[in-house]
């Protein structure tokens, strides 16, 4: 069975979403960690109250050594760490010890409206704010860069001109709770190849 740690900094809607997944059958993995990097996160307690092993790492504490904590936590304890609105950088170790096994959810079809501090609601205010017509989410393997590594999968949403940051953020989300367990069973199943830039799904 797919070994998972879900790394968070918020309220964790996409890790509960992986947790309901699990509940109703649909995704065959265990969540052997939830990791959070600040103090509060309301997805900490979605976890507790599930009993899956918690850790907050504040990044104010642990600083450039937060991901040396992860990687010490996560090292064959799992098999895929999943960002789920995680906001720390990860730094080169993690990445090169977790190669294609590091997935992150970015709230836009990337290479739009991504890259360094775009996240969360910031992401659609510019959407909005340029006037797309689509907007979306993305889940990529996490590579040295900012939102950079390969594609695995998207999903698109209609964007109207009436809408504000909040609606649209709203209606991304909905399609975020079921890509990013789409994603994860296509990697539980093995059915994910990748070359260079491009990802197959098998
Ligand atoms: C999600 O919209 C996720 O895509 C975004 O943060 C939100 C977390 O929500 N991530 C980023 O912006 C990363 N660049 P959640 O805590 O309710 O899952």
């Amino acid at each position: 069975m797919l070994k998972i740690a879900v790394l968070i900094s918020g309220g964790g809607s996409n890790l509960q979403a992986i947790i309901d997944k699990i509940e109703s059958g649909y995704l065959n993995c265990s969540i052997e960690m939830v990791i959070s990097d600040r103090e509060g996160a309301y997805g900490i307690e979605r976890a507790r109250k599930k009993g899956i092993k918690t850790y907050v790492l504040d990044r104010k504490v642990y600083g450039a050594e937060l991901s040396k904590k992860i990687l010490s936590l996560t090292e064959e304890k799992v098999d895929l760490i999943v960002l789920a609105g995680f906001l720390s950088i990860l730094d080169k170790e993690l990445i090169c010890s977790f190669r294609n096994r590091i997935i992150n959810i970015h709230p836009s079809l990337i290479p739009s409206f991504c890259g360094p501090r775009m996240y969360g609601i910031k992401v659609h205010e510019k959407a909005v704010e340029y006037g797309v017509k689509y907007s979306g989410c993305t889940v990529h393997f996490v590579d040295e860069g900012t939102d950079t590594g390969a594609i695995i999968s998207q999903r698109i949403v209609e964007v109207y001109p009436e809408d504000t940051a909040e609606i649209l953020q709203k209606r991304v989300l909905e399609e975020e709770h079921k890509l990013l367990p789409e994603v994860i069973r296509l990697i539980a199943e093995k059915r994910i190849k990748v070359e260079g830039r491009k990802v197959f799904i098998l």
